[in-house]
């Protein structure tokens, strides 16, 4: 397949559309609630250190290597792959990736059609004056009812396929301008009104005071799978728009505003969260319900409570629907590469996600008591071992490729940071996340 000659219209187009696939369910829904789950702030500094020490430089290597190859992620990597002499057989590495996102997109599209059936009711009213064991009592009847949680789970799905087959670049470009100040200001909005609750202090003392005893090292599995969950890194899918990155701007730059954009929607988010759970007396490891529960608590009575808490969840659909998005590129540009056209390769992809999502919709009500792996349902393993294992590993596979493999002026030229920039950034690579990817994962999966 030819070089793409599509780019992103600008720098900050570039930027914005790597923030819209990184800000999604993994800042404003997994995030609270792994770190709910994992004891608070230990969590939040391993996930944090993970970003700055994996994350970051992995997602240079990512963007990199689709912005020298400017094709489809098995495209770039095969090409890049002769130019250095060595195997075509990297570019199974892309299709690796698309495995992950497909797996990704089964249960990202069931939780983000949660939003949907969500806003509704917030806007219509539905949560004012309930108190909270009976919007628990309500997401449980929402879990439990196959065929809403299928009808929110195929719009979704429909909304984001109809854009991939329109092309990306063009459409989430436009969205992308509107959508992430947007989502900024609500956030904002929302971490100020929990500053009046009288949990925010105690959420803030869980949030910050680190009680490491709590890692294991199953611990740093989960963080370490949510830093590169949480950036979108590790399944070629930045790399598909690494491709139409414009030619002079430099990617250390991009990628840190990029992180530094989405660590602070994770830390609003968390604060405006917890604030809730601990005014409320909640559990803070309740599980995958935690935003759907907390925020219509904490909305519950508040004046215009429910057109806010409405715009919250427009915008959570919102930010999940730019991810989402990101998350079906690699997949319909591997297929395009096979030379099926763009619309029928949406459609393929769209099919083919929305029957593994029914899986993760009866995962709660038909399949509650299918265990594949321990206690884990359909769903729980969906959205426990693509982010945590495949991730990391294809997060590896992707750092070796771009520090090891890749012709060195080609690598030079894509990071553009100058010389000095560029072997600063293959040191850390080189010897910092590529050993500590594969320590972290050996040390938790033996
Ligand atoms: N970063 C997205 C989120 O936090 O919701 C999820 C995601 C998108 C993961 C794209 C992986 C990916 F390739």
């Amino acid at each position: 397949m030819n070089q793409t000659l599509e780019r992103w219209s600008s720098r900050r187009a570039f930027i914005l559309a790597v923030t819209g696939a990184a800000v999604g369910l993994g800042n404003i829904w997994r995030f609270p609630y792994i770190t709910g789950e994992n004891g608070g702030a230990a969590f939040l500094l391993l996930y944090i250190a993970f970003v700055v020490l994996l994350g970051l430089p992995v997602m240079m290597a990512e963007i990199l290597i689709g912005r020298a190859g400017r094709r489809g992620p098995m495209q770039s990597l095969g090409h890049l792959a002769r130019q250095a002499g060595s195997s075509g057989h990297w570019r199974w590495l892309g299709l690796f990736g698309a495995f992950t996102v497909f797996c990704i997109l089964s249960f990202y599209s069931v939780v983000s059609g949660w939003s949907i059936d969500f806003m509704v009711n917030a806007f219509s009213g539905g949560f004012v004056g309930k108190t909270g064991p009976e919007i628990g009592a309500g997401f449980d009847a929402f879990l439990a009812d196959p065929l809403r949680m299928t009808l929110n789970h195929t719009l979704f799905l429909v909304m984001t396929m109809v854009v991939v087959a329109a092309g990306v670049s063009k459409g989430l470009e436009r969205l992308n301008n509107l959508l992430m100040p947007l989502l900024y200001l609500l956030l904002i909005v929302l971490a100020g009104h929990a500053a009046t609750m009288a949990g925010f202090v105690p959420a803030l003392k869980w949030l910050f005071t680190p009680d490491f005893s709590a890692l294991t090292p199953m611990v740093f599995i989960h963080a370490m799978g949510h830093a590169f969950f949480t950036l979108a890194v590790g399944a070629c899918a930045l790399m598909a728009y690494g491709a139409y990155m414009p030619d002079h701007q430099s990617l250390p730059g991009a990628a840190v505003a990029v992180a530094v954009l989405d660590v602070a929607v994770a830390l609003l988010a968390g604060i405006a969260i917890f604030s809730v759970v601990f005014t409320q007396g909640m559990d803070p490891a309740e599980g995958p319900g935690l935003v759907f529960v907390t925020l219509p608590v904490a909305f519950a009575d508040l004046p215009g409570g429910a057109f806010w808490l409405g715009l919250f969840f427009l915008l959570l659909l919102l930010a999940t629907w730019t991810s989402s998005i990101n998350l079906a590129e690699p997949m319909v540009a591997t297929l395009q590469g096979w030379g099926l056209k763009r619309r029928s390769a949406a459609l393929v992809v769209g099919l083919c996600v929305w029957l593994v999502g029914l899986l993760c919709v009866l995962s709660f009500s038909t399949l509650s008591d299918v265990y594949l792996i321990g206690q884990m349902t359909f769903f729980g393993l969906v959205s426990t071992i693509p982010p945590e294992v495949f991730l990391p590993l294809g997060g590896l596979l992707i750092a070796i490729f771009a520090a090891w493999v890749m012709p060195e002026q080609e690598a030079l030229r894509a990071l553009d940071a100058g010389p000095n920039g560029f072997r600063l950034w293959r040191a850390v690579v080189r010897w910092v996340s590529i050993p500590l990817v594969v320590v972290v994962l050996v040390s938790g999966l033996i």
